[in-house]
């Protein structure tokens, strides 16, 4: 089917040009306007990209309205509560869902990328006692371009294939060394024998001393919060990763801007806000003053885990969340955040009935209630973002490898509208 066709007027020019509306499989169409500046000699203006498609990808789908999310055309659903986060990395990555061979081929391939070069132990400890584990991340992440300097070609698709595996392989072991390093406690090998999610736990929480068996329910609950975040279609981090990546950087570079692009409060570092927030209101008695607090335009203060660029609706992820959360609680009856949680409960039932947060569409997102979940599993606040990041690598380097693969990809250079002073000479410093 032919583009539908839109005019866009100058009329003070009297002119007008004709661009394409491009259609995908689903979603609202996009103009194609990438010849509007040879053509008029003006640029669109659009920040924070609220109107912007920056690219064609096959990967995720969200319909905000409705509150719906596809990995591939499957419904998160689905995914959650019958595969596993390999699987779903797989799918991610090579379009489909794998078969018992494939899968089993993929998973012995990741786990035999877990180990880390001795020499990596030595840059972590360099980093001071306290420092933060997403800043470790970043920088050992970033790191890694120079261990694999000698087979980076990211024109080459096999090449591009094998980082993909090594990242998607050791960012568990570099998330689990940076927690090490701050607890201060040997780093612990991977064991190639677990699955992904319970060597993640074993290298958090096992020691030299003493093993650790991950229970059935902290591996579960692990695995349903790495799907839930996986991926997410263009969102701050991997359009980062894309952007980067669109230079022809290698990927553990890209892989780690994503990182620090994910670390801010508005993005993934709100599961970590969350958390202190609801500490800070500390009882349900004091809900309508943070509420009030946050519809105030002369407080910096809002409701963490609420809001969403695109969810217009109940996050899916959040609705998944929710359920789970009550369970783990149940099961880990020595988690001291049932407290916690009840006042989550009671601040979302708050702010869903409070015209400010109704008129605005803001309902709870996927970090609303992820943070509770980690916690009573043991995993420590300032880990949360890792965790974040572990999971969304898979969809950083689904995203990059289909870029690197895409024959349109050229680099990302935005424009401006430019308001410093006009030209002007230079004067000798003796005469300023
Ligand atoms: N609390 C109070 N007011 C809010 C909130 C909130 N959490 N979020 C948005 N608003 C208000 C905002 O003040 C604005 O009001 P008005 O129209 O009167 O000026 C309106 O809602 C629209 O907000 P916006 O900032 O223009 O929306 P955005 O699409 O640029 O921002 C957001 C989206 C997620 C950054 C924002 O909702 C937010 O800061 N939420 C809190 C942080 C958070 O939970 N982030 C996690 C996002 S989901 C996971 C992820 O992406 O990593």
């Amino acid at each position: 089917m032919a583009d539908q066709i839109i005019t866009i007027s100058d009329k003070a020019a009297g002119k007008s040009f004709d661009y394409p509306l491009k259609t995908g499989t689903l979603g609202p169409g996009a103009l194609d306007i990438s010849s509007l500046y040879r053509d008029a000699g003006f640029f669109t203006y659009d920040p924070g990209f609220m109107a912007t498609a920056s690219c064609h990808s096959a990967i995720t789908f969200i319909d905000g309205e409705k509150g719906v999310l596809l990995y591939r055309g499957y419904p998160i659903e689905q995914l959650a509560t019958k595969s596993s986060f390999l699987e779903v990395a797989y799918l991610l990555l090579y379009a489909n869902l794998p078969t018992e061979e494939e899968l089993n081929h993929f998973e012995h391939l990741i786990t035999s990328h877990t180990m880390l070069n001795e020499n990596l132990k030595r840059f972590l400890s360099g980093f001071h006692y306290d420092a933060h584990p997403m800043a470790m991340l970043c920088g050992v992440v970033g790191s890694l371009s120079a261990f694999y300097h000698e087979s980076i070609d990211v024109n080459d698709p096999r090449y591009r294939e094998v980082s993909a595996h090594r990242l998607i392989a050791k960012m568990p072991t570099i998330a689990a060394a940076a927690y090490k390093h701050f607890v201060g406690e040997p780093i612990m090998y991977p064991r190639n024998d677990l699955r992904y999610g319970a060597n993640f736990l074993h290298m958090m929480f096992a020691t030299p001393c003493a093993d650790y068996e991950p229970g059935l329910l902290a591996e579960k609950a692990l695995n349903l919060l790495f799907i839930l975040h996986a991926d997410h279609e263009q969102n701050a981090s991997t359009s980062t990763v894309r952007l980067a990546g669109s230079s022809g950087a290698n990927p553990f570079a890209c892989i780690a801007a994503g990182i620090a692009s994910l670390w801010g409060p508005a993005h993934g570092g709100a599961n970590e806000a969350v958390l202190d927030m609801l500490e800070e209101i500390g009882h349900v008695k004091n809900v309508a003053k943070f509420i009030d607090k946050a519809k105030d335009k002369d407080d910096p203060f809002r409701l963490m885990g609420f809001g969403h660029r695109v969810y217009k609706n109940y996050d899916p992820r959040a609705k998944i969340i929710r359920e789970v959360c009550h369970q783990v609680l149940e099961e880990f009856p020595g988690a001291s955040d049932s407290p916690l949680l009840e006042l989550a409960v009671k601040l979302e039932e708050i702010a869903l009935s409070d015209e400010y947060f109704v008129e605005r569409k803001l309902y709870p997102n996927v970090d609303f209630y992820s943070g509770i979940i980690y916690r009573a599993l043991g995993i420590p606040r300032n880990m949360f973002t890792v965790m974040f990041a572990v999971a969304r690598t898979v969809g950083w380097v689904s995203h990059w490898m289909e870029m690197m693969s895409d024959p349109a990809n050229r680099i990302g250079r935005p424009r401006q509208i430019y308001h410093g002073p006009g030209v002007r000479d230079y004067v000798p410093i003796s005469k300023r």
